[in-house]
C-alpha cells in the first residue's frame, strides 16, 4: 500500500476502528456504574439459527432485563472461529465444532448488564444439552452436545476478547434506560 494511508489506516477509514482496549467492556458515559455496564457474548449457532430459535434467545434475554448493544447475522469467518476456539485446537470435538460453526450462519449478540456473564451462563445452561437443567435454553432445545443452539462468554476477560474478536467498536451501540423504568431502577 502506497501514498498517504498505510493499509490498517485504510480499513478503519472505510470500515470504522475495530474494538479495542477496556473501554470496551465499560463505558461511563450513560452515568451507570460500570458494575451495571458489563458486557459479554452471545452467538446462536448454526442449528439454533435453522431451528428458528433466535427470537427465543432473544426474548430470555430481554425479559430478564439485559440490555441488546450489538447484533448481527453472519457466516463466520474461519479466522473468527479459529481465535474463539483457539484453546480448543487440540479436543478430539475441535474439527466437528468447527464444521458446524461453518455450517450456516450464527447470529452474534452483545449483551449489557449487571453481572451478565455469570447469569447468562446460568440462563443457557450445561455445555451438554442433556445434562443442562429443565428451564435453560440448552435444557429446554438441545439434546447432544454437538447441538447445543448457543454459545456465551465464559468470563469477563473471555467475553472481552470474544467481543473485540466479532464486533468492531463502531457496531456497538451506547444507549441508557433513560426515559422509562429500566430493570435496574428500584421499584
Ligand atoms: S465452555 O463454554 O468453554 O465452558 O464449554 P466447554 O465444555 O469447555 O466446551 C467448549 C466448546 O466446545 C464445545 N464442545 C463440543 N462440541 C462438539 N462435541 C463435543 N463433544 C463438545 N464438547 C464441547 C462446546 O459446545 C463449547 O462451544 P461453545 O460454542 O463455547 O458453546
Amino acid at each position: 500500500m502506497s501514498g498517504l494511508f498505510g493499509r490498517a489506516a485504510l480499513r478503519e477509514l472505510l470500515c470504522g476502528p475495530r474494538a479495542r482496549g477496556p473501554g470496551l467492556l465499560v463505558r461511563p458515559s450513560s452515568g451507570e456504574p460500570s458494575w451495571a455496564r458489563e458486557r459479554t457474548l452471545v452467538t446462536v449457532k448454526p442449528d439454533g439459527v435453522r431451528r428458528r430459535l433466535v427470537g427465543e434467545v432473544i426474548r430470555r434475554f430481554e425479559r430478564r432485563g439485559f440490555r441488546l448493544v450489538g447484533m448481527k447475522m453472519l457466516q463466520a469467518p474461519e479466522s473468527v472461529l479459529a481465535q474463539h476456539y483457539e484453546r480448543h485446537r487440540e479436543e478430539p470435538f475441535y474439527a466437528a465444532l468447527l464444521g458446524h460453526m461453518r455450517s450456516g450462519p450464527v447470529v452474534a449478540m452483545v449483551w449489557e448488564g449487571p453481572s451478565v456473564v455469570r447469569a447468562s451462563r446460568a440462563m443457557v445452561g450445561l455445555t451438554d444439552g442433556a445434562e443442562a437443567a429443565p428451564g435453560t435454553i440448552r435444557g429446554d432445545f438441545s439434546l447432544h452436545i454437538r447441538r447445543n443452539v448457543v454459545h456465551a462468554s465464559d468470563s469477563v476477560e473471555g467475553a472481552r476478547r470474544e467481543i473485540q474478536l466479532w464486533f468492531r467498536s463502531s457496531e456497538l451501540v451506547d444507549w441508557a434506560d433513560e426515559g422509562h423504568r429500566g430493570s435496574l431502577d428500584p421499584a
